[in-house]
């Protein structure tokens, strides 16, 4: 077993009489990362985190997590692992505190008050602890699912599309909340069908569609690639009738006056002599990369189907 890795899967299949919503999907996720996996809906994401955290029988393959068999020690991993799949559920009339430590009285984890409240300032319902769930909107139910799976310690967090739903506002908290909880050497399981979303907040991610690994990696690496470079100039027409004495650059007319050659960086210092040598001012240069939905759609060949930003 490689102690630097938290989940291993290997040929994982799960087979719904004639869906296959998971399909021989390898995994390896390593310790202390916040790895995203990204899918349209319907890819198959739920359905591999349910059969990690033991909750659905795999049809084929192999999968553990901090290095123990998923499906004969369900036990040994449980303490180490805290999960949010669906929004999860509270008494209502208990207040957030109060359901705290109810579960942690049913978890057998021993708690004083004072770790709990440090929990609910730590999930940001600073203040809103005394409060009845009831009165809580989608957004702190999620922080409170957080600070719910926060009570044991665990070192592998699983989150299933924990922004859904949320407002702008509560999207942006629950996103730093996550980031802040991935700084501190925990492995994140992030599952989510917004693009932007994972590249905001993953260090690494695995694109999935209908149940197949289609892309996976760093995503600065797999980011890290110029696609080309904009430059703003005095005059856009003159400019463009310059470079295409270099067919090299393919240069274009972009929007907003904007001029778009394919250089790399290295190309760039020339580019910008010859334009100021005629005498057109350059007021930005601006290197564009491949975004992971570029990405994303180059590797698939189709288009968006629910992969947004937003
Ligand atoms: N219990 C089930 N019975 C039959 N089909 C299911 C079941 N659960 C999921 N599926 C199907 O498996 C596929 C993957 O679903 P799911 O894992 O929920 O995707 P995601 O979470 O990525 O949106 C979908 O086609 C879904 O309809
Ligand atoms: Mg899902």
């Amino acid at each position: 077993m490689n102690e630097q890795i938290a989940i291993v899967t290997q040929g994982l299949t799960k087979q719904y009489k004639n869906i296959t919503a998971v399909n021989s999907l390898d995994l390896t996720i390593p310790k202390g990362t916040i790895y995203g996996f990204l899918g349209p809906n319907g890819a198959g994401k739920t359905t591999t985190i349910r059969m990690l955290l033991g909750l659905v029988a795999p049809s084929r393959g192999t999968l553990s997590v901090l290095g123990y068999d998923v499906e004969k020690h369900r036990d040994k991993i449980a303490q180490k692992i805290g999960a949010i799949v669906e929004t999860p559920a509270f008494y209502n009339y208990l207040s957030g505190e109060e359901n705290l430590r109810v579960l942690a009285y049913s978890s057998n984890l021993s708690l004083t008050s004072k770790e709990i409240n440090v929990l609910i300032d730590r999930v940001g319902l600073i203040g809103r602890g005394k409060d009845k769930v009831k009165n809580y909107s989608l957004g702190m139910k999620q922080r409170l699912g957080i600070a719910a799976t926060l009570l044991s310690n665990p070192e592998v967090l699983f989150l299933d599309e924990p922004t859904n739903g949320l407002d702008p506002a509560g999207t942006v908290e629950m996103r730093n909340l996550i980031s802040e909880l991935g700084a501190e050497n925990r492995t994140i399981f992030l599952s989510s069908h917004l693009l932007n979303e994972v590249e905001q907040i993953c260090s690494d991610v695995v694109i999935i569609k209908q149940g197949e690994k289609k892309l996976e990696g760093k995503i600065s690496n797999l980011l890290a690639h110029t696609k080309g470079f904009s430059i703003k100039t005095s005059s856009v027409t003159q400019a463009l009738s310059i470079l295409q004495q270099y067919p090299k650059l393919q240069p274009q007319l972009d929007n907003d006056g904007w001029l778009s050659v394919k250089a790399q960086a290295n190309d760039i210092p020339s580019v910008i002599s010859t334009l100021v040598y005629a005498n057109i001012g350059i007021y930005q240069v601006i290197e564009r990369r491949n975004t992971l939905e570029e990405l994303f759609l180059e590797l698939t060949g189709q288009p968006k189907q629910g992969l947004s930003h937003n």
